[in-house]
């Protein structure tokens, strides 16, 4: 019989847990055998001794098996998926899953709440009234043979142990390790079963990975347990030292990703976006030519295809769009503006301290099964590079009543100020591509 407490005792005197051990606990931590407390004991007795690359494998595996393994029969369409590994103003799911259904691809994912100090694609989602993200199997599959496009959340039908280790390593500290993260984005990757996957690997100091070289391990290694599993995988490392985009905070995302869908947004979320929609649509076989690819990824953009298809998607999980855009959360919230004290270029903006403040603010989680607050975030009126003077706006903050002058202050020393222009810093950092066998279905 599985005994959980030998198997945290292993591994914080390091030893390396069976395949079977492994499997038991994660059983265990969907049939309850395994308590709560005990799950976030073993996650930090991971964060300290690790595991190697055989036990993240099984334990993926295993958490794809907790639940449904979809397969996929769509008559001439393929099936991709996408990923990220969380960041600051992180939006760029919204952008990407509609964008490559409007390119003929079909797009079953399964996303994640805010992590950490990162923001989580399904809170950003639950900003619009109405929507839906715990979507079953069979509604699921409904919607993406009809749709082409759904993005929903782990649930007891499909990853659940991942539910269950997600939420409480979000609250215990535990979010930072490179086998943990690459478990819980490969499981849910797995189950979904798309044979061709995105992976973005967020590096610097508003990502789990603040070092170039734990970002590629960790890019490497969730790319070898798809690649063993029959999923090609293309895994970019990408900057995250600075926000995504102009806007932090759940509706605040939502809104500017609606603006990219409708040809327009910040340069970094478009490009990024594309990229990787390029990339799938070349992995998948439908566009092998990189030209190709880019120019459909930029069509489907630029015609209004995708957002045709995130309408398509939000009404589906019965979100109203249109009240979201009359009335979005953060209208609702109280406005204070943020100036520079100094004159100069802004150098920076520190990804970290800006969703540390967006989380304190309530946007995040710090304690499991917290509501967010999503009418909260930043959005930043100054871009890096820019030239300001004493005085100017660097950004809008939309807080709750009260601590307008503090979150202030905190937004305005995120901003690096210096007397020189920052020079332009590339947005993809590094790549990893491995073939799948093909048998993923
Ligand atoms: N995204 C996930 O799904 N899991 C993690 O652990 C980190 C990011």
């Amino acid at each position: 019989m599985f005994d959980p407490v030998a198997f945290i005792a292993a591994k914080k005197s390091g030893a390396q847990h069976s395949a079977d051990q492994i499997e038991s606990f994660v059983e265990g931590l969907v049939s309850g055998a395994v308590a709560d407390y005990q799950a976030a004991a073993w996650a930090m007795a991971v964060c300290i001794k690790g595991l190697d690359r055989d036990e993240t494998a099984v334990l993926a595996n295993a958490i794809a098996a907790s639940g449904a393994r979809l397969s996929w029969a769509l008559p001439g369409v393929r099936v991709v998926d996408k990923h990220s590994t969380g960041g600051v103003g992180d939006k760029i799911s919204l952008v990407v899953v509609p964008l490559a259904a409007a390119c003929g691809l079909a797009v079953p994912k399964l996303s994640g709440r805010g992590l950490g100090i990162t923001g989580g694609t399904l809170d950003k989602l639950e900003s619009i009234p109405g929507l839906r993200v715990g979507l079953g199997e069979a509604e699921l599959r409904e919607q993406v043979a009809e749709h082409g496009l759904a993005i929903a959340a782990q649930s007891e039908a499909i990853a659940p142990a991942d539910g269950v280790l997600y939420a409480l390593r979000d609250v215990t500290a535990t979010i930072d390790s490179i086998p943990l993260i690459a478990a819980s984005v490969m499981g849910k990757k797995l189950a979904c079963g798309a044979p061709t996957l995105a992976l973005d690997v967020k590096c610097g100091r508003g990502a789990f990975m603040a070092e170039y070289d734990d970002a590629f391990a960790l890019a490497e290694l969730m790319a070898d347990i798809g690649s063993a599993a029959g999923v090609t995988v293309r895994a970019y490392v990408s900057s995250m030292d600075h926000p995504l985009g102009f806007a932090v905070g759940n509706s605040l995302e939502v809104a500017e990703a609606l603006e990219v869908l409708s040809g327009e947004g910040p340069a970094d979320v478009v490009e990024l976006a594309l990229t990787i929609v390029a990339g799938l649509l070349r992995d998948s076989g439908a566009r092998p030519a990189p030209r190709a690819a880019r120019e459909a990824a930029g069509r489907a953009l630029a015609t209004g295809a995708a957002r045709e298809k995130f309408a398509a998607m939000i009404e589906s999980q019965g979100g109203d769009l249109a009240k979201f855009q009359s009335d979005p959360p953060h209208s609702r919230r109280q406005r204070v503006e943020v100036r520079s004290a100094a004159e100069g270029f802004v150098a920076g903006i520190d990804a970290r301290a800006i969703g540390e403040v967006v989380r304190s603010l309530g946007g995040g989680r710090l304690q499991k099964d917290e509501s967010v607050d999503h009418g909260v975030g930043i959005r930043f009126r100054a871009a890096r590079g820019e030239r300001i003077a004493a005085g100017d706006l660097l950004a809008e903050a939309f807080v709750p009543e009260s601590g307008g002058q503090t979150v202030a202050d905190s937004v305005a020393a995120a901003f690096d100020i210096g007397p020189q222009p920052a020079l332009p810093k590339p947005l993809i950092l590094g790549q990893v591509l491995r073939a799948g066998s093909g048998t993923a279905s």
